[in-house]
């Protein structure tokens, strides 16, 4: 596979289309989330094998909870499914697993599952893997700013969820769809957003490396002139 030289140090997915996927072929829309899994574990060893650092996958926004109760009932048992699933996969491939957002609304038992990975992968130094799970940009942005005044801060990075990680360089968002459905709306100041077709379920390798060409093409210039 063609793979770029320069890479991205922190790459991001918003991950979307599975319910287009599914009703494509005649199936329910969670069929499409259950195969959204494995693009997900399929771009997760390309960032293994590629020796990207970061990879961040948006996986419920704070604006899905509106969803019908049985589909968020669906997405929550299978995001505990597969991370219990995946343990072997983080610790044999080095992965430390992130999960960021608003983990009050989670329930019990999966919030026991995150801590479980998060604290069993804490110390794998390869891929750091980041599930945003009841995340949105704005809610980052309301926590950070009250946590910040509250303690006399200035710097409202050291306050997001996603203190201590670096900013995107990347973010992919699949389906056609280009907006940023209220993600990290601080940190991707200057981030470069790739825009595809492909919907989520179908994005693979070869997807995934059509994007990081993409991205090595571009000329980042952070306001500054060249
Ligand atoms: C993305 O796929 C998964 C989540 C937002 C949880 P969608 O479920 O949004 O699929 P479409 O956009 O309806 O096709
Ligand atoms: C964005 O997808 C959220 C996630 C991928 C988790 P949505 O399907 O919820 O976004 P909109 O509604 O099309 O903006
Ligand atoms: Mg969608």
């Amino acid at each position: 596979m063609n793979i770029p030289e320069k890479l991205p140090v922190h790459v991001t997915f918003i991950m979307d289309g599975n319910g287009r996927w599914a009703r494509e072929r005649g199936m329910e829309r969670v069929r499409g989330h259950l195969e959204g899994v494995s693009s997900v574990r399929a771009v997760m060893e390309a960032c293994v094998e590629w020796g990207i650092k970061y990879a961040s996958f948006y996986a419920f926004s704070e604006e899905n909870w509106s969803r019908p109760e049985q589909e968020v009932g669906y997405l929550m048992e299978l995001m505990m499914k597969s991370l219990k699933g995946e343990y072997s996969t983080f610790m044999d491939n080095d992965v430390r697993l992130l999960v960021l957002g608003n983990r009050a609304r989670l329930s019990r038992p999966l919030n026991a599952a995150i801590d479980y990975l998060v604290g069993a992968t804490k110390d794998n130094k390869g891929l750091t893997m980041i599930l945003f799970l009841s995340y949105s940009g704005q809610w980052d942005i309301s926590q950070a700013a009250l946590r910040m005044a509250a303690e006399g801060g200035k710097d409202i990075s050291k306050y997001l969820v996603t203190a201590g990680i670096p900013d995107p360089d990347l973010l992919v968002r699949t389906s056609g769809e280009k907006r940023i459905s209220n993600y990290m709306l601080w940190q991707t100041a200057y981030t470069e957003f790739v825009f595809t077709d492909t919907l989520w379920p179908d994005f693979r390798k070869e997807e995934f490396a059509a994007a990081l060409r993409e991205y090595a093409s571009r000329d980042r210039r952070f306001g500054k002139v060249k």
